[in-house]
């Protein structure tokens, strides 16, 4: 049964074509006049569609083509126009070679070849003596075909010598192609096409016309072609995946900057001003700009720095906490919204750049991206803290982890995250986490909450999802994508 509505523009048309006939001898030469693509129409005979409302019978041609080397002729047929010529009576050497140019050799050439010409001397250059007049008009027939086959011409009876001598030249060859005769049945003849809208417009909703109009169905079978298209990188789509997982776990998202102060990378979370982190080896320090502006809340630098000189002892400078570095860690973005937060509770998370003074490897960058989060409230435990690091590396599909107690300046206690990684059957260290000590809370304006925070490696993660080895193979100028 024709289902009208899933036809396609293209075959609809057809099918009120049909309607018009009653026999069609030639499908083909239906197609041709029309300005319908034969093979697209051949398909939806043979898909069945049309059966019941026409009869076909397939008959099986045979034509000439064009081969490849026919093609490159452009047309003329070497010899011909030489041919023609001396058919009528040119037969100067000059003028001819004038009139025919650099292709006079390569006509000379083929006339030649069958003993139909010479050269032979005369006034000027010589003269070319036509000596078989019979093989220049098989020429000049030769080319008449040529010409038939090209244009896709019927050919008439006498064609049959130049057809094979074309055909041994290589110029063209013999191709069976199927036609059909079509009978259309009452029953085509007997179909009512409604027309169909095939899109909706905002002037048919506007209208409210789209409830009288027939609307064609989405027919979401319909095999579309394989477009190659851009698409985001391996390490694009895990951060989209992780935002998407802690936007639903009800955390916002928190952005930094890339050139920080020391005071917000280092000072601020409690890392005494001599800490080896702190070195040149381990951080990038700028020259231009040498320095970045201190928060212009003088109270709290006088809090910073008194619990420095408290705990640590020796002289805390603004000096030191003004230089400009290229942040080491995320958790510059989380000081700054505790101190933005003064107290209080949320849930925080970023996925951002940091830069660090590393030597390169297949496993380590100068650059990489860290998984910041922290949540603000009361009465947080570490058991929170491996909650929800849990939580979130099972969304990944991160099965079983493992915490290792580690130490950090600002966070008490302090843990190593690990995932396990099936296929190299280990764990694999994925981040670090703790509980932001009082010493760093309480300058911010935090000192009576409880916080739990983490800062987790994103290219470590992508790795072990994407079952990629090299980090080249994730960032970098050519990155294999895979689906
Ligand atoms: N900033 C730490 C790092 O770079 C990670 C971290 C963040 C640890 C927050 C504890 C709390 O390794």
């Amino acid at each position: 049964m024709l289902d009208l509505l899933q036809l396609t523009g293209k075959q609809r048309q057809f099918v009120q074509l049909l309607q018009q006939h009653e026999q069609v001898p030639s499908l083909r030469s239906l197609c041709l006049a029309q300005g319908f693509d034969f093979n697209f129409i051949n398909g939806f005979l043979r898909s069945g569609a049309l059966d019941g409302y026409i009869q076909w019978q397939e008959q099986r041609q045979q034509t000439w083509a064009l081969t490849a080397k026919g093609e490159d002729l452009a047309g003329v047929l070497p010899g011909f126009p030489l041919a023609e010529r001396l058919l009528q009576g040119m037969t100067d050497r000059a003028q001819l070679q004038t009139e025919l140019g650099p292709a006079f050799s390569l006509n000379y050439g083929a006339l030649r070849r069958e003993q139909a010409v010479e050269l032979a001397d005369g006034p000027g250059e010589g003269v070319v003596v036509p000596l078989k007049p019979a093989v220049l008009s098989a020429f000049q027939q030769r080319q008449a075909v040529l010409d038939a086959v090209a244009s896709q011409q019927a050919l008439g009876q006498g064609s049959t010598a130049s057809l094979e001598w074309l055909q041994r030249q290589g110029y063209v060859a013999a191709q069976v192609v199927s036609d059909y005769s079509l009978t259309v049945l009452p029953t085509l003849q007997a179909l009512k096409l409604a027309d169909v809208v095939t899109t909706l417009t905002s002037e048919l909703i506007l209208s409210g016309q789209w409830r009288q109009v027939t609307l064609k169905p989405y027919d979401i079978h319909t095999e579309v072609p394989d477009v190659p298209y851009g698409r985001p990188t391996i390490l694009t789509q895990c951060i989209q995946r992780i935002r998407d997982i802690f936007l639903n776990m009800g955390f916002d998202e928190m952005t930094g900057t890339i050139v920080e102060s020391a005071f917000w990378n280092f000072d601020a979370l409690f890392t005494p001003q001599d800490h080896p982190a702190r070195e040149v080896q381990d951080t990038f320090y700028l020259a231009n700009p040498q320095t970045v502006a201190l928060p212009a809340d003088s109270d709290l630098i006088e809090r910073v720095k008194r619990i420095h000189e408290a705990n640590y002892g020796g002289q805390w400078t603004e000096a030191e906490a003004s230089r400009a570095i290229l942040r080491a860690q995320t958790t510059t973005s989380t000081a700054r919204r505790l101190y933005q937060l003064q107290g209080q509770a949320g849930k925080y998370f970023s996925i951002d750049r940091v830069f660090r003074n590393e030597t390169v490897d297949r496993t380590h960058l100068a650059e990489f991206h860290q998984i910041e989060g922290v949540v603000v409230g009361e009465l947080l435990s570490v058991r929170t803290l491996m909650a929800y690091l849990t939580y979130f590396y099972e969304r990944l599909g991160f099965q079983e982890l493992k915490f290792k107690p580690t130490y950090n300046p600002y966070t008490e206690p302090s843990l190593e995250v690990f995932a396990y990684h099936p296929p190299s059957d280990r764990y694999i260290e994925v981040g670090n986490s703790g509980l932001f000590r009082q010493e760093m809370l309480a300058p911010l304006g935090c000192g009576h909450k409880s916080t739990v925070a983490w800062g987790l490696g994103l290219e470590r993660i992508a790795m072990l999802l994407y079952g990629v080895e090299k980090l080249s193979d994730l960032i970098g100028p050519e990155i294999r994508l895979r689906s």
